[in-house]
């Protein structure tokens, strides 16, 4: 197994909350790892550590094997490692393929330098859109390509996210709840572009996940989190029965 992302004892504090309590993850590359835990155990913030979007108090990111720990977000994106968000609002009154090609601009190949030089802006913008084709195709998401993103369902939604990372040539990708508020068989299909992403593109995901009892049967590995605390990992049969996990949901079963 090869470790793509590693994470040594990451740590955030808001005041006098330990948010995240030195936690450390490896991430292993072409693999779908999950954190899970109940409302507020640090999930998000930790994941906006990782990705950037908060400086940590201490702790360190490593990303193919290079220490990123002081890296703002876009420089992470350039080595590949994206986080998702829902797409902003400016965005929802663009159409799908407006929305890809906008992506496109995080791309390293995308040099401001080469701006002046029409020939080469020209191939740029080609380059561009032949790879939000290939990325519509990918996602089954070329039949919509006209609609204005706002009139996507939830689902469409998510996958243009995941579409969007794509168009940055991210390899490691990060989603806080790739399916919520997404319909069960919808759901399935999210995962299911997830694993052909990870098996037949060479991506890696990592996500947050509460909508458990779909996501565990698409998942290699379950990070499990209590008050800003790693309180399990393992395979996700392990994790979701380990008595910690288990109480750390007030008895209320994980799945
Ligand atoms: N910007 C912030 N300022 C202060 N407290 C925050 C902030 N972001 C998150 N928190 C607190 O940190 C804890 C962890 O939050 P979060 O990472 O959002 O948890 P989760 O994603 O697991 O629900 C919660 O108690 C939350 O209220
Ligand atoms: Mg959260």
């Amino acid at each position: 197994m090869a470790e793509v992302l590693k994470v040594v004892k990451a740590r955030k504090t808001f005041g006098n909350l330990v948010a995240v309590d030195d936690v450390s993850l490896s991430i292993q590359k072409n693999k779908l790892s999950m954190i899970i835990g109940p409302n507020g155990s640090g999930k998000t913030t930790l994941i906006n550590c990782i990705t950037g979007y908060l400086k940590m108090d201490s702790g360190k990111v490593y990303y193919k094997g290079k220490d990123i720990t002081d890296y703002p977000p876009h420089k992470r994106i350039e080595l590949g490692l994206t986080r998702t968000f829902q797409i902003p609002s400016p965005f929802k009154r663009l159409p799908v393929l407006d929305n890809l090609l906008a992506s496109y601009r995080f791309n390293p190949g995308a040099k401001l330098i080469n701006a002046p030089f029409r020939m080469r802006w020209v191939k740029h913008e080609a380059e561009a859109v032949e790879k939000a084709y290939e990325v519509l195709e990918l996602l089954n998401l070329t039949h919509v390509k006209d609609q204005l993103a706002e009139n996507l369902s939830g689902g469409q939604l998510k996958l243009l996210e995941i579409g969007r990372s794509l168009m940055t040539e991210a390899d490691t990708i990060v989603m806080d709840e790739p399916v919520g508020g997404v319909n069960p068989s919808l759901a399935h299909e999210i995962f299911k572009h997830i694993r052909n992403l990870i098996e037949n593109h060479g991506k890696t995901f990592l996500i947050i996940e509460h909508r458990l009892e779909v996501a565990v049967k698409y998942v290699d590995y379950v990070y499990a989190m209590a008050y800003g605390k790693l309180i399990a990992e393992g395979d996700p049969e392990t994790v979701l029965t380990d008595s910690k996990v288990v109480e750390s949901y007030l008895g209320t079963p994980v799945i």
